[in-house]
């Protein structure tokens, strides 16, 4: 691929989704970008960036900037922070908002609903306390295709078994074929729409946790500060937020600060004490 044809996909990708992607990783574009270029009946991916450039399609564009998203995802991914979730902030937000009783939750980056879903269990094998409660599970994704792999809620063998207890297999799931369908009381729980996180959520209103994991190692520091800093707004002073393992807020925003003893969720900077939320 010439200069000129990796610049100008680098840069498209980078203004679509906020993707960094160099030089040393312009090998993905072959392999992610090929079968788009046989789906736009087009003779390989070099074919297609320069249909791209001459054409200017929407859809093409699309097509190209969905193929380059990395959509792995899987169930209780890392399992600790779903547990600290179950044993610590949901009790404190039980307490905490037990006179308004609602709580939303956005899972940013959701892919193919494995981590909404992880979400949805818990509050499921919590319902008792939830009871009267009115919990929203807000899934989004810049990525329809994945948005409608996960709003299917049909996952394969190797997808279930990757983190998913195999009680909660057996509980919430329904074998289809050679596939495990999530049951519709568990998919109910979550609602899906596409949105990128490089625009403002402001109109996604509050939340009272945010999961935005396993997606700002994709992008560079200056936008993971953009995204870090618009959500803050629209978290209540004793929000928590949740980044991913390889993620962190330390010198890219100062919205957000660590946890004292807790690795992998935020809060607000200058918040209350997590030990004081415990309390209630
Ligand atoms: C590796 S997956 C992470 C899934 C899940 N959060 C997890 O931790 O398992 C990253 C997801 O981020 C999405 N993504 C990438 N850039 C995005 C953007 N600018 N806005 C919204 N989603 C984006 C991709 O489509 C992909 O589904």
């Amino acid at each position: 691929m010439n200069v000129k044809d990796f610049e100008y996909i680098a840069q498209l990708l980078y203004q679509r989704s906020g993707l960094v992607i160099t030089q040393e990783k312009a090998y993905l574009l072959e392999s992610r970008l090929n079968p788009v270029a046989r789906k736009w009946d087009l003779d390989g991916f070099e074919a297609l960036i320069s249909a791209m450039r001459s054409k200017q399609d929407e859809g093409m564009i699309v097509d190209v900037t969905e193929a380059m998203t990395t959509n792995e995802s899987f169930f209780f991914r890392d399992n600790r922070p779903f547990e600290q979730f179950k044993d610590i902030v949901l009790p404190y937000l039980l307490e905490a908002r037990k006179t308004a009783k609602k709580l939303r939750i956005w899972s940013a980056a959701s892919s193919s609903g494995q981590e909404p879903y992880t979400i949805a269990m818990i509050l499921k094998e919590e319902a008792a306390k939830l009871a009267g409660w009115n919990v929203e599970i807000l899934a989004t994704d810049l990525s329809k295709e994945i948005l409608s792999k996960a709003q299917e809620g049909l996952y394969s063998q190797f997808e279930v078994q990757r983190g998913l207890p195999i009680t909660l297999l057996m509980k919430y799931f329904t074998q289809d074929g050679e596939k495990w369908r999530i049951n519709d009381d568990i998919k109910k729980m979550v609602t899906y729409r596409p949105f990128n996180l490089l625009d403002s959520p402001s109109g996604l209103g509050t939340f009272d946790v945010i999961f935005c994991r396993n997606v700002l190692i994709y992008f560079d520091q200056e936008t993971k500060g953009q995204v870090l800093d618009r959500m803050a707004k629209i978290m209540p002073g004793d929000g928590y937020l949740y980044l991913g393992g390889a993620e962190t807020v330390l010198g890219i925003s100062d919205s957000f600060e660590v946890i004292p003893g807790q690795r992998g969720v935020y809060r607000l900077t200058g918040s209350d004490a997590t030990e004081d939320r415990k309390a209630g």
